[in-house]
């Protein structure tokens, strides 16, 4: 099921030299297809897309929350250096949020 209400937005933005830190650069392509299993294996209505720049490319890979088409960098709807360890922090979450 398709869902306009709830996002996951994972960043896939690349970047080459002189300058390469991106979360594209990091494994986000294949951390986007594992979140996609993830929120499906919790039977959560939650649209898992690719987005650019979250202008936090340090901390990358980068997962935002939007809801109703709402981003906000603060209040725990970004995770940063995402990997799949994270995945059971924004499952949790989003439970919460879908209540
Ligand atoms: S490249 Fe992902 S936040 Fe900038």
């Amino acid at each position: 099921m398709s869902s306009e209400k709830y996002q996951l937005h994972v960043c896939t933005q690349m970047r080459q030299g002189p300058n390469p830190v991106s979360c594209g650069n990091s494994g986000s392509k294949d951390l986007l297809e594992e979140l996609k299993v993830e929120v499906l294996k919790h039977h959560l209505d939650v649209d898992v897309i690719p987005t650019k720049c979250l202008l936090l490319c340090e901390h990358g890979p980068n997962v935002q929350f939007v809801q109703d088409g709402k981003k906000s960098l603060m209040g725990g709807n970004v995770w940063n250096r995402v990997s799949k360890d994270s995945f059971p922090e924004i499952i949790k979450f989003l439970k919460n949020r879908l209540k």
